[in-house]
């Protein structure tokens, strides 16, 4: 038996042992990035070394890094797709590349000194060229010269083998990843590695981080060429030791077991019984990781990774109702993947009051409403079968969550069962109206605000205000790098590369208070991107060529564009305090201010 615990210390002894320094991963929130809601593989904290800023640990890192992904949520109760999970990676920053990367994947996954996988077991895939980027020979060399013979090499479009940038800009190229052949028989003649069917499962992927992907969608190359690897800690385990699925691994039975014992329906079709376990498990630990996160700050709400935890939660939820297990289910089951993972990750045990209360409070809170929606429902559906319609408007998914807090997705599943079809687009336009009518703000914002209250209305246009007196007194190279906002303070990066002054920071502190004095109006413009630039407006997070974004101005003072929401006018912001200003990775600086 292979545990992950022997896993994850094997694999940094490996590369240790070639010359990478141990990093201890980050936050599952992520630092400096209004750009994505979780850190979504290993090389998320790393953006800025991959650009080219020197990292503390050199050229060489190797890490085990928390990360969330909920793109394939609709995968979740498959044999290997999960929310959560733990990536162990390796970096080269602008060192070695192509052949050492490939060559020592296959070292530690096939020397029997390590993890001993028979070569005959494993596929590959590389990039078989496009975008103006040539096909990956040197990898299909590599590979071949170590013995995986060609029928094992297959070279696949950009969809399969290219690894993309979180956000919509950054750090990118073609990957080459490797599988392990079940030993399943083949699902079809087209079945190969990346087919879903269960044949193939991925467990490591190699990046060549070659490129920049710019704000108007063009690959520059960067200025070092980069490796940035990560292998799945649940998969590869579960590889190890030959089990079907994920759920089987010591990080999920125990888990698994007590959700079985709790329920106490089976429902008929035993597919969807599974398929119910597994997803109420992927779905707790992920919300178990996420409140215990360190960072701290996400709780379920309804925007951004807020939301993104209260449809973890409620999607559990409802799968308990589903195998007839008992609401308050949601402490136990916490209470087991603190225990299972405290040895690794203190931070759980740390925060295990706050863990179980938040979950507890928003099963508390779905069940009140659950039942009345449920009912709202159903007369819904009767109503429309009744009149022999398939679709469910956009505006009654929109009232079933904004009165009864059925998140679209959850009312998707119900209507699916039913055999309705629900109108996202309407819903979306819906929210979109809400949102606009309740000068809450935008429903695609997604930038460092906790909520959209007025106290963080208020402090979001105040770090606008900052970042034009801190570009006013450091230089225009101060620019943002992150940003997150709560009702009771604002803490802001921005690049700069030594301590700012007292005296710098006193100016800085005047100039805000200067404009908060003048009372001037905030008022908001709907314009082009390109059209945005022109008219000078600070654009840092990147919008595709040719979308309409919103611009902010604070009188002449400040242009940004931004999602909002904002104060109407500086007078009503009070006085305007900085609390601290310190490092917050290297060439970042951060503030802490708050308005009185
Ligand atoms: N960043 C690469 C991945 O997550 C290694 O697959």
């Amino acid at each position: 038996m292979l545990t992950a615990d022997h896993l994850r210390s094997q694999y940094l002894a490996f590369f240790h042992a070639k010359g990478h320094t141990v990093i201890s991963g980050s936050s599952l929130i992520p630092e400096n990035d209004p750009t994505v809601l979780f850190t979504t593989a290993g090389m998320h904290p790393l953006v800025p070394y991959l650009l080219g800023e020197p990292h503390p640990g050199g050229r060489r890192l190797t890490d085990v890094q928390k990360c969330v992904r909920t793109g394939d949520i609709d995968a979740v109760g498959d044999a290997s797709h999960l929310t959560f999970f733990e990536m162990l990676g390796n970096w080269s920053l602008g060192d070695y590349f192509k052949k050492e990367a490939i060559t020592w994947s296959y070292e530690f996954l096939t020397s029997p000194q390590w993890l001993g996988f028979s070569p005959d077991q494993l596929s590959v895939t590389v990039f078989c060229g496009g975008e103006g980027v040539p096909k990956d020979e040197e990898s299909i060399a590599i590979w071949k010269s170590l013995g995986i013979p060609s029928e094992r090499i297959y070279a696949l479009p950009k969809e399969d083998n290219w690894w993309g940038p979180a956000g919509l800009t950054g750090p990118c190229g073609p990957d080459t990843e490797m599988f392990i052949d079940t030993g399943k028989s083949a699902c079809s003649q087209a079945c190969r590695p990346g087919c879903r069917c269960g044949k193939y499962v991925e467990i490591w992927n190699d990046v060549f981080m070659q490129y920049n992907k710019t704000a108007d969608g063009r690959y520059e190359p960067l200025k070092q060429s980069n490796v940035d690897t990560g292998m799945g800690v649940e998969r590869t385990i579960c590889m190890m030791n030959g089990s079907q699925t994920v759920y089987e691994t010591e990080l999920f039975a125990p888990l698994m077991a007590q959700i079985r014992a709790m329920a106490t329906v089976r429902p008929a079709d035993e597919a969807a019984a599974v398929r119910a376990e597994r997803i109420i498990a992927d779905h707790m630990r992920t919300s178990v990781f996420i409140l215990g996160d360190p960072k701290g700050g996400v709780k379920p709400g309804n925007l951004g990774a807020n939301y993104v935890l209260r449809r973890l939660i409620r999607r559990s939820v409802r799968y308990a109702k589903l195998l007839g297990i008992a609401p308050g289910y949601s402490r136990a089951l916490a209470e087991t993947v603190i225990a299972n993972y405290r040895h690794v990750y203190p931070e759980l045990e740390a925060a295990r009051e706050t863990i179980l209360a938040e979950l507890v409070g928003e099963e508390e809170r779905f069940e009140k409403t659950l039942a009345s929606g449920q009912r709202e429902f159903d007369k819904i559906a009767d109503a429309l079968r009744q009149h022999g319609q398939t679709n469910l408007s956009g505006r009654t998914a929109f009232k079933l969550y904004d009165t009864y807090g059925f998140p679209l997705e959850f009312t998707e599943e119900l209507a699916a069962e039913q055999g309705l079809a629900v109108d996202r687009a309407g819903y979306e336009e819906a929210f979109k109206k809400h949102q606009e009518l309740s000068k809450q703000g935008d429903a695609n914002f997604k930038g460092g605000l906790a909520d959209s209250t007025v106290a963080t209305t208020r402090l979001h246009t105040a770090t606008h205000l900052l970042h034009q007196a801190l570009q006013n007194v450091l230089g225009p190279h101060a620019l943002q790098k992150g940003s997150n906002i709560t009702p009771e303070r604002l803490r802001f990066d921005f690049a700069h590369h030594e301590k700012v002054s007292p005296g710098q920071l006193a100016e800085v502190e005047r100039i805000v208070n200067d404009i908060i004095a003048r009372d001037l109006p905030i008022t908001c413009e709907t314009m082009p991107i390109e059209q945005a630039k022109a008219a000078g407006a600070t654009a840092l997070f990147a919008a595709k060529y040719g979308e309409e974004v919103k611009v902010f101005s604070v009188g002449g003072f400040s242009k940004e564009v931004c999602g909002g929401p904002h104060a109407a006018r500086t007078g009503e912001l009070g006085a305007f305090k900085i609390q601290k200003e310190e490092a917050s990775s290297a060439g970042v600086r951060r503030i802490k201010a708050v308005l009185t």
